[in-house]
């Protein structure tokens, strides 16, 4: 993603989203492009976009994915209604969060998860703490994510039940 330019990036990340995800994805794509260019003068000249973000983004939309969180590419928002995300957490490629989706910390100042590529996330899911979910992992909704998870699996409920096997393709 790195060797990406962020034109490239958002048209992935549009070809994953129908309205209001393109509209709340874009938004955060060109505030963090803004807020993590390596020129000062770009940083101040996005400040104006990145202020625009955090008002009607995160603050009325209740998206509150910060300007700073690293994000990959063919990032999917379902339905578009409040999804926090703690600054710390790393978002791999192709993640679906759908609505009421918490990932964070146990404690403030604790350690957020690392979540890997082409992961689905299923609605009112709280995943947290410094745990690590691989690739190709789908989690049910309503499930309460507190331990890592391997790759290629299905997991839900509360407390987590992990079972091995692929449902994304
Ligand atoms: C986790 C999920 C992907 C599993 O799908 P699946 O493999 O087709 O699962 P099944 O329906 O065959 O159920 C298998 C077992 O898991 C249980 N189960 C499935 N999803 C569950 C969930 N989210 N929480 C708790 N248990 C769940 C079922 O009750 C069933 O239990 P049983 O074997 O004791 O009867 C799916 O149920 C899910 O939660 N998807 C999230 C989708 C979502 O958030 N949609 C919102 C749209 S707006």
């Amino acid at each position: 993603m790195a060797s990406m330019s962020l034109v490239q990036i958002l048209k992935i990340d549009f070809s994953v989203n129908f309205r209001k995800g393109k509209y709340i994805v874009g938004s955060y794509r060109i505030a963090n492009y803004f807020a993590q260019h390596k020129h000062k003068w770009a940083r101040m000249l996005g400040y104006p976009f990145i202020k625009y973000y955090q008002y009607f983004i995160v603050w009325h939309l209740g998206i509150e994915i910060p300007v700073n969180t690293r994000i990959g590419v063919g990032l999917s928002i379902g339905h578009g209604v409040t999804v926090v995300i703690n600054e710390q957490a790393v978002i791999g490629d192709y993640v679906f969060l759908r609505q009421y989706t918490t990932i964070g910390n146990k404690q403030v100042g604790s350690g957020s998860p690392i979540i890997g590529n082409h992961v689905e996330i299923g609605a009112n899911s709280v995943i947290l703490g410094a745990i690590t979910i691989g690739d190709n992992v789908v989690i049910g909704a309503g499930s309460v994510v507190t331990k890592s998870i391997p790759s290629n699996c299905v997991a839900y409920g509360n407390p987590l039940k992990i079972v091995s096997k692929t449902i994304i393709n």
